[in-house]
């Protein structure tokens, strides 16, 4: 059933970067170039099953597959049967009896399993309750634009002439919000790379024991630093970055008042980064979408924000993973 893209923890340290390097690659061709792709994928389907509602992901694989000549088919749970009224095998076996590739946005993770297991072509997770790892690779890529060497002018994109490898090892990376699928994805990257992570949640909202356990593992084998707290202040010491996501994901909307009396003293402010020691020059991520309460407008809006950058680069990471699952059909 030929290669799928379901979490980071399947994939080695090289092939992530690699994923990175082909995405800031396209960004240049494309976007500073002004390259045409030769069409690579004329003639062919990739089915976008989302059974959630999206924004970034599916602008960014619409129009990644159309660079590329292919056609995105978008099939929304009001269209197919996405495991409803038909079992999620059934649904594989039929579609991608169709189809060149299959990208899918899930409630439960084992969804995504289910559909790359009965799929004759690759699976792509668009999103599932564990996992986001399309997000992970534009959060790189970000981190590696901004810290990396930067632009004489506005006008010249400079990010393709080093290696994220010389950027992203030794960063430190603070997560002050839920344990949840972002966080997961960052978890099951970050110690691969080299990339510190402090986590910061509320009690009871903890990360999955299983991807921590995933994330030490790791961390031992590449000497990358991981650590959890309760204490927002305590996890953003030395953060050059300050990460968070909503409080509440989709599918959580009827815990909401619960959660937003839970996660009191998380919202990330520039007070909460002063006192607590980040950097000075520390940088603001969120995947998006953003709700106030998790981060004031004055760091949502600030110099510090990099997060339509970040928004940005779901474009081209997702054109890099289309990229290798349909055109190289390899990650390495
Ligand atoms: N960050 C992200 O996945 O956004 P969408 O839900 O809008 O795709
Ligand atoms: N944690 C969020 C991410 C959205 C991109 C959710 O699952 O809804």
């Amino acid at each position: 059933s030929g290669i799928h893209y379901i979490t980071h923890a399947d994939l080695s340290s090289q092939q992530i970067y690699n994923l990175i390097v082909s995405a800031i690659q396209h960004k240049h061709n494309v976007k500073y170039l002004n390259k045409q792709s030769g069409q690579p994928l004329s003639g062919k389907t990739l089915a976008v099953m989302f059974s959630k509602r999206s924004t970034r992901t599916r602008v960014a694989t619409e129009t990644a597959v159309a660079y590329l000549g292919g056609q995105p088919m978008f099939l929304g749970s009001q269209d197919i049967q996405l495991g409803i009224n038909e079992s999620l095998l059934d649904t594989s076996v039929v579609v991608s009896s169709m189809v060149d590739g299959i990208m899918a946005r899930v409630g439960s993770h084992s969804d995504i399993e289910t559909l790359a297991k009965y799929s004759t072509v690759p699976v792509i997770n668009a999103l599932s309750d564990m996992y986001h790892p399309t997000q992970i690779l534009a959060d790189l890529m970000t981190m590696h634009e901004v810290f990396g060497p930067q632009p004489k002018d506005e006008s010249s994109y400079v990010a393709h002439l080093t290696h994220p490898k010389e950027t992203l090892p030794g960063l430190k990376v603070a997560w002050i919000g839920d344990g949840n699928n972002i966080l997961h994805s960052m978890l099951v990257t970050f110690p691969k790379l080299g990339v510190h992570l402090s986590v910061a949640t509320p009690k009871g909202y903890d990360p999955s024991k299983d991807v921590v356990k995933i994330a030490q593992d790791e961390a031992v084998k590449t000497n990358t630093e991981i650590s959890f707290t309760h204490d927002p202040k305590e996890a953003v010491k030395d953060a050059d970055v300050i990460v968070t996501d909503t409080w509440i994901s989709m599918g959580q909307e009827s815990e909401k008042a619960k959660r937003i009396k839970d996660f009191a003293g998380y919202q990330v402010t520039s007070s909460l980064a002063k006192d607590g020691g980040a950097k000075p020059n520390w940088k603001f991520l969120h995947c998006l979408p953003r709700k106030q309460e998790e981060v004031t407008d004055e760091v949502f809006y600030s110099p510090r924000s990099v997060v339509f950058q970040e928004a940005e680069n779901r474009k081209w990471t997702i054109l890099s993973v289309i990229d290798a699952l349909l055109v190289k059909k390899s990650f390495d």
